[in-house]
């Protein structure tokens, strides 16, 4: 018999395919509304695997209905979705999709980087809004990348492809992480500092870290508070890390210049949410990994992954 699995969002047919191949699949059909909570709650009683989705909050009360199951493939690097010791409590494997999508997500993160700096969602508003009626001296100034420099908070893959971007565009390159690199220094020639001192120096400062109870909230009103005044926050990486509250106050008081936020804590977040009344924030609906290739990549690793486990081998991606 087949293992069954279900899979929590409409994915590419093809993979969809490769799964049906070889498990009895149900999913939920549709693309771009996630799965009710209690639809997950039933189907989850009823599979061996599940292939999911940032969306879903894998936890607890989930896993506890969750008899049958062996594997959560998430389709993410990120799994803070999901309550990693209660799987490895249960025996539940649970994987990621790393590495297809580094250099994707270092490509966002830089493209956030110049639009923030050159206010290029603005300019673009000004012109299709009636307001360009004249070059002049200062119009739409904003602030130079090349020769300024980076800071690069988590120098994990993403943080080192960030890194290396940074160096075509002569930039000097500082980098916070829980442990050091010296290979990393060497090869990209960049400098670990301790955080007080990147958040001093940086003219950018790039937030790459994991979401974690560690660093949860890791930036906050004293951490903006050390950053100078002209200086642009970019978080690619999850929104908790970096404290709202404290970035909407720094951003309308001007202690620091701009920032560009691909991730949220909420997402979708509200359109009622204060940081969106700013005009020096950048804004995009998370979207780091999104590009066609690499989406295809992380679902066919999902599914590579989900499958191994079933199988009874070792899954490429395990990190319970
Ligand atoms: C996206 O945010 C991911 O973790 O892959």
């Amino acid at each position: 018999m087949k293992p069954k699995v279900y899979i929590t969002r409409k994915l590419p047919g093809a993979i969809i395919q490769q799964i049906q191949e070889k498990c009895d699949v149900r999913m939920w059909e549709e693309e771009e509304v996630p799965v009710p909570r209690e639809v997950l709650e039933e189907e989850i009683k009823k599979v061996e695997g599940l292939l999911c989705l940032l969306t879903e909050q894998i936890d607890r009360s989930l896993l506890e209905q969750a008899d049958n199951l062996r594997v959560v493939a998430n389709m993410a690097v990120g799994y803070n979705n999901i309550e990693i010791d209660e799987a490895k409590e249960r025996g539940i494997i649970v994987t990621n999709t790393p590495g297809v999508l580094t250099e994707t997500t270092a490509d966002l993160t830089f493209s956030l980087l110049m639009a923030t700096a050159r206010r290029i969602p603005e300019a673009s508003d000004y012109l299709r809004n009636g307001k360009w009626e004249t070059w002049s001296p200062m119009q739409l100034t904003g602030q130079d990348i090349h020769g300024a420099t980076l800071g690069v908070i988590g120098l994990g893959r993403i943080g080192e492809a960030v890194a290396k971007r940074a160096k075509g565009f002569d930039m000097k390159v500082l980098y916070h992480n829980r442990s050091r690199s010296q290979d990393a220094e060497k090869e990209l020639e960049i400098k670990y500092v301790e955080l007080e001192e990147l958040l001093k120096e940086s003219d950018f400062v790039c937030v790459l870290t994991p979401f974690t109870p560690e660093t949860e909230n890791m930036i906050g009103h004293e951490q903006l508070a050390l950053m100078k005044k002209s200086a642009i926050l970019i978080n690619t990486a999850r929104g908790g890390i970096v404290n709202e509250d404290a970035l909407y106050e720094a951003l309308s008081n001007g202690e620091i210049w701009a920032a560009g936020l691909d991730v949220f804590k909420e997402e979708p977040v509200s359109l009622d949410h204060p940081l969106l009344t700013l005009p020096n924030l950048v804004t995009l609906p998370h979207i780091g990994s999104a590009s066609i290739a690499t989406r295809m990549k992380m679902a066919d690793l999902a599914a590579t992954n989900l499958l191994k486990v079933l199988e009874g081998e070792d899954a490429p991606n395990n990190v319970t």
